[in-house]
């Protein structure tokens, strides 16, 4: 098994090994929590301390519901209401997590490098929830498992990412895992949506949707990230869903057994139709979230392996 990684900061340092090792871990979770097995023994004794300074559901029960199927000791830290609010440094509220000796910390930050920051700070194991524009690993992760159990792998296949690129850190990810695994990447996108220079990832680039939909095979839809604009990126929500929303128009131009997909939250009838959305012919997003859980109980049990392996050289050392 290859996965040496002490923390889950983002895909950008990723092997493509490692990545296998991940997704074939969670796929082995995914099965089991259908048939209801449990695995509570896998961070029994642990302790995961949750920090999300933006809010989020779906990411953060994601993380507490994979830690709890493991048997971590898990706490949430509402940092929306916490010491921060009152003027503490990240790096202060680091210390004085570190000095509770948790195991795993899960971050989510607004600012793009906070997470990896944090990393360099505290003795466990840290996993980014999500930072800024930069990265959101485990939605790249489960995204990717998703894929590969709908089309039976996750290589040589078309995949078009839609809409707002440059404010998701979901993309950033995405183009870097699915480039790594050696996939044909498009992205669409308006030009106020899309950041120059684009074409150095190895992706194509288009503005029209139905061009850039022509023949693919994933069709992944992104969030239009309203809190992270300061106006006029689009002339209205109207005239945006009538260029670059996903009805069954745009999509008839994919492969007629391509899959549609969106991170959450969504926005009905800016980024993608209701009916497209509830299509189970055609919509994997359910399976997504479906996937969180499991690629997220996978990488907190990678990284316990890396740290109780850690720890017990220390010891040895020690004594
Ligand atoms: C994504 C995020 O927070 O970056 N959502 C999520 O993790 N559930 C995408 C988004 O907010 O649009």
């Amino acid at each position: 098994m290859t996965f040496n990684a002490a923390h889950l900061l983002g895909i950008e340092h990723l092997h493509p090994t490692e990545i296998t090792t991940l997704l074939d871990l969670a796929d082995r979770y995914a099965e089991e929590s259908r048939q209801g097995i449990q695995h509570k023994d896998v961070l029994a004794g642990l302790t995961q301390i949750n920090m999300f300074f933006e809010n989020s559901t779906r990411t953060q029960s994601s993380f507490e519901l994979a830690g709890k199927r493991l048997g971590a000791d898990v706490m949430n830290m509402s940092m929306a209401t916490s010491s921060v609010k009152k003027g503490e440094t990240l790096i202060d509220t680091a210390l004085t997590l570190n000095a509770m000796h948790p195991d795993l910390l899960v971050v989510r930050h607004g600012a793009s490098g906070a997470v990896d920051l944090l990393a360099q700070k505290v003795n466990c194991a840290v996993l980014n929830a999500g930072d800024g524009r930069h990265e959101h690993p485990t939605q790249a992760l489960l995204d990717a498992l998703t894929i590969r159990r709908a089309k039976g792998r996750l290589h040589r296949l078309s995949i078009a990412i839609c809409g707002d690129i440059a404010h998701s850190r979901v993309a950033r990810s995405n183009i870097m895992l699915l480039g790594k695994m050696e996939n044909r990447v498009r992205l669409i996108a308006p030009p106020t949506l899309m950041p120059s220079g684009m074409q150095e990832f190895g992706v194509e680039v288009f503005e029209d949707m139905r061009e850039g939909l022509q023949d693919v095979d994933v069709v992944m839809m992104l969030r239009l990230q309203k809190e992270r604009m300061d106006g006029g990126f689009i002339p209205s929500e109207r005239e945006y869903f009538h260029r670059y929303g996903l009805d069954a128009e745009k999509l008839s131009y994919a492969k007629d057994d391509a899959i549609v997909m969106h991170p959450g939250p969504m926005n009905r009838g800016v980024e993608i139709d209701g009916t497209i959305a509830d299509d189970i012919n055609r919509s994997v997003i359910q399976t997504q979230v479906e996937m969180g859980v499991a690629v997220r109980m996978a990488a907190m049990d990678l990284l316990a392996r890396n740290l109780r392996a850690k720890r017990a050289a220390q010891t040895n050392v020690a004594v």
